[in-house]
């Protein structure tokens, strides 16, 4: 595709979801909770009957995901969540300015075993740049991972960005099963992490950290 139409085509899509979001989180004061990568809802649905006065915004990818999590929603009478049919980054880029999030929940996010497509997982450094850019000082990140070695990228990736502390005496603020976490047969692994104060570092500006070296 020419780049001059994909960019039209970005900026077309990040028009709808900014009006999408405006519309949605209008008058909202309260920092709101994210879920990544929802796929069907499953999780986000039973965190939002579970806390009813938070605000939550959910983002996938897939629009038959994202229409099948709605149908979960209404047939619940839930009015707490909107459902977001698009790619994290530009829902990111879309929230009205003075939205903060307060909680954001990244679960079993596509592993992309092979190193050469490391590139296309979600917990890149300037990613989490992007995420702290909108998060409130205290917001709590959340990621959940049946992959071994995705756990220990990302947890290296948190753990080396100047806007994330590791909390490792948090406990998991909610447990509701999704779907991938019901296929994890083998278990999984979960970080809790903290915006801590500090400015956000510029894209491409954080050295990817190394792996420990091992005895
Ligand atoms: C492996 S599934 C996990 C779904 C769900 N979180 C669960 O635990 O069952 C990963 C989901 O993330 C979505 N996804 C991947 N990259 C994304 C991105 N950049 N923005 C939004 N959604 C994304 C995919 O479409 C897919 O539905």
């Amino acid at each position: 595709m020419p780049l001059d139409l994909a960019l039209s085509i970005r900026q077309s899509r990040l028009a709808d979801l900014r009006e999408q979001l405006a519309r949605a989180l209008a008058g909202c004061t309260r920092p709101i909770t994210l879920e990544i990568g929802c796929g069907h809802g499953h999780f986000l649905t039973a965190y939002a009957a579970a806390h009813p006065t938070d605000v939550c915004v959910a983002v996938d990818l897939v629009a038959d995901r994202i229409e099948r999590a709605r149908r979960k929603t209404d047939r619940a009478g839930l009015t707490n969540v909107t459902w977001v049919h698009g790619e994290a980054g530009l829902l990111l880029e879309a929230l009205p300015p003075e939205t903060r999030l307060g909680r954001i929940f990244v679960l079993f996010s596509d592993p992309w075993p092979k190193r050469r497509h490391w590139k296309n997982r979600v917990m890149q450094l300037d990613f989490l740049s992007v995420l702290a850019a909108r998060a409130g000082e205290g917001a709590e990140l959340c990621f959940r991972t049946d992959h071994v070695d995705y756990f220990e990228w990302a947890s290296l990736r948190v753990a080396a960005h100047p806007c994330w502390r590791l909390d490792e005496a948090a406990e998991w603020p909610f447990e509701s099963e999704s779907v991938f976490q019901r296929r994890a047969e083998a278990g999984y692994q979960s970080l809790v992490a903290r915006r801590v104060a500090g400015p956000v570092p510029a894209p491409g500006s954080l050295p990817e950290p190394e792996p420990p070296v091992l005895d």
